[in-house]
């Protein structure tokens, strides 16, 4: 079960993810503050956007077409790293994962 390390608010927070649930699950059933998933994984609200670490990307992936046009709605700033997290499913090759979980502006 990799081990994903969500840094928020100044804090890194330590998640064991199960491999096949989604990043955004692995945050929420833990508890991660800021990523609100209002929809609840369906990629319609943009709410559980994240920066993935620079030496993951690779493993993670490129956001698809849909995922990519709720990425422009974000609240927070996009960056070349930005993902859904809904969108990414752990994989047994995640292990160490940085997430970033960006603070939106007001
Ligand atoms: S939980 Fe709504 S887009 Fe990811």
């Amino acid at each position: 079960m990799p081990r994903i390390f969500f840094r928020t608010s100044g804090q890194v927070r330590p998640v064991d993810a199960p491999e096949g649930v989604s990043l955004m699950e692995a945050a929420v059933r833990n508890g991660v503050p800021g990523i609100a998933a209002e929809c609840g994984g369906a990629c319609a609200c943009a709410t559980c956007h994240v920066y993935i670490g620079n030496s993951f990307r690779a493993r993670t992936g490129e956001p698809g077409v849909f995922e990519s046009e709720m990425l422009d709605e974000v609240l927070a700033e996009r960056r070349p790293t930005s993902r859904l997290a809904c969108q990414i499913r752990i994989t047994s090759d995640m292990e160490a994962l940085e997430v970033d979980v960006p603070v939106a502006a007001p």
